[in-house]
């Protein structure tokens, strides 16, 4: 673990970067620094690998205090990814992944099947590593500078707006890519963003700095989204903070009904329908189609020009009930579609039972969260 014990760092012109911060990093998890411009993230993730020596307090790291442990051991332990990857524009991909094997003195063939093991493990194609960093993309770039912050398999990654400069779809490759390393890997890592949807998604904890190098408050994601400590963290948040809470929450657990599904090719409403104002139909491999009203199906036929968008729908077990309640919102009927993994209809669930679920959760979470109760145990799941 590593663990800041009233950290302030003051540059030699006077300016306060990090003011007394104390925070305890968790092993094998994904800690992120978030906060606005310039309240001292970089400098703090920078004390970690002593980049930046602090001025007053101490990091430990395992219970031993960093400032007593060679420079160099302590770097060669941390892997430190940039915005912009940071890459050596003359050397290789192959040769800039190898970069610290071979400064740690392996030899030059076992570096090459490292930072080609490595390739593979970021999705970067193989027929890639003879090239130059500027003959990639943006977000190819960025998958080698991760690649070579592994390289020698360091047990801490530190990351300082790594996705930062990519578009919003290549960014989310790279977040989903991370969060599969991680699970594959499990490395502690302190990544630093300024975009609080990143720190949620990615963050085990999250530190919410605010200007002056002070610490708003450190908490899991959906405790953040529940009970922000105060209003700077409250507007930092922004928006939907109540909706997006719901991605903490698992789907699994919603009744579905089937009553009122029926399938393209059946000969009329089922029964169990009756009353329904609208009917789910799938065709004949239980694909969802859309939603009609019963006075529109005929027996035996669907006009399918006349059927209403049933909205995405979500997978019990593995989506939230922010993508269930998304689903019924988006639905003529209010009632949202749940589908298997092979996407084939498994039920739909109405607005209401939602409604009671998400009630459900939240008092759930009260009753944890209550003193005495043990910490939250809320899980990530699919927004
Ligand atoms: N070498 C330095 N000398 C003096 N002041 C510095 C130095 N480096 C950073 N600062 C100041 O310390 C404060 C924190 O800087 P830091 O780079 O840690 O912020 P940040 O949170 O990473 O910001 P950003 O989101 O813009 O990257 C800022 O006010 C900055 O101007
Ligand atoms: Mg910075």
């Amino acid at each position: 673990m590593i663990r800041m014990d009233s950290v302030t760092k003051r540059y030699p012109d006077g300016t306060v970067a990090v003011d007394h911060l104390s925070l305890e990093i968790p092993d094998r998890a994904i800690t992120v620094l978030v906060g606005p411009s310039g309240c001292g993230k970089t400098t703090t993730l920078r004390m970690i690998n002593r980049m930046v020596e602090p001025t007053e307090g101490t990091i430990l790291l395992d219970g031993e205090d960093l400032g007593r442990q060679p420079v160099t051991t302590l770097r060669r332990s941390m892997g430190y990814v940039i915005q912009n990857a940071g890459l050596f524009q003359h050397r290789t991909i192959l040769d800039n992944i190898a970069t610290v094997p071979r400064m740690i003195g392996w030899g030059k063939q076992k570096s090459r099947e490292r930072a080609a093991e490595l390739m593979e493990r970021v999705g970067l194609d193989a027929s890639l590593g003879k090239r130059y960093p500027y003959q990639l993309s943006g977000g190819q770039q960025q998958r080698v500078g991760v690649a070579r912050a592994l390289a020698a398999d360091p047990p801490v990654l530190l990351m300082d707006e790594p996705f930062s400069a990519v578009d919003p779809v290549v960014r989310k490759g790279l977040q989903d890519e991370l969060l599969r390393i991680q699970d594959e890997l499990g490395k502690t890592i302190v990544f630093v963003t300024h975009d609080i949807d990143e720190a949620i998604k990615l963050g085990t904890m999250v530190a919410v700095m605010r200007t002056g190098g002070r610490l708003a408050q450190f908490a899991p994601p959906a405790e953040l989204l529940s009970d922000p400590a105060d209003e700077f963290v409250e507007d930092f948040l922004g928006a939907d903070r109540g909706i997006r809470r719901l991605s903490f929450f698992p789907s699994a657990g919603l009744e579905l009904t089937r009553a009122p599904v029926v399938r393209a090719d059946a000969a009329g409403p089922p029964p169990a329908a009756a009353g329904a104002p609208y009917l789910l139909v799938t065709d004949a491999d239980d694909r969802p189609l859309g939603w009609a009203r019963p006075e529109d199906l005929t027996a035996g036929s669907v006009d399918a020009a006349r059927l209403l968008s049933h909205g995405r729908p979500f997978v019990p077990g593995t989506d939230s009930l922010r993508a269930a309640l998304d689903c019924a919102v988006l639905s003529p009927a209010g009632w949202a579609v749940a589908v298997d993994d092979g996407g084939r209809v498994t039920g739909v669930v109405s607005q209401q039972t939602i409604a009671e679920a998400i009630r459900a959760a939240h008092d759930r979470t009260a009753a944890q969260q209550t003193p005495g109760a043990g910490s939250a145990d809320v899980t990530k799941v699919a927004p």
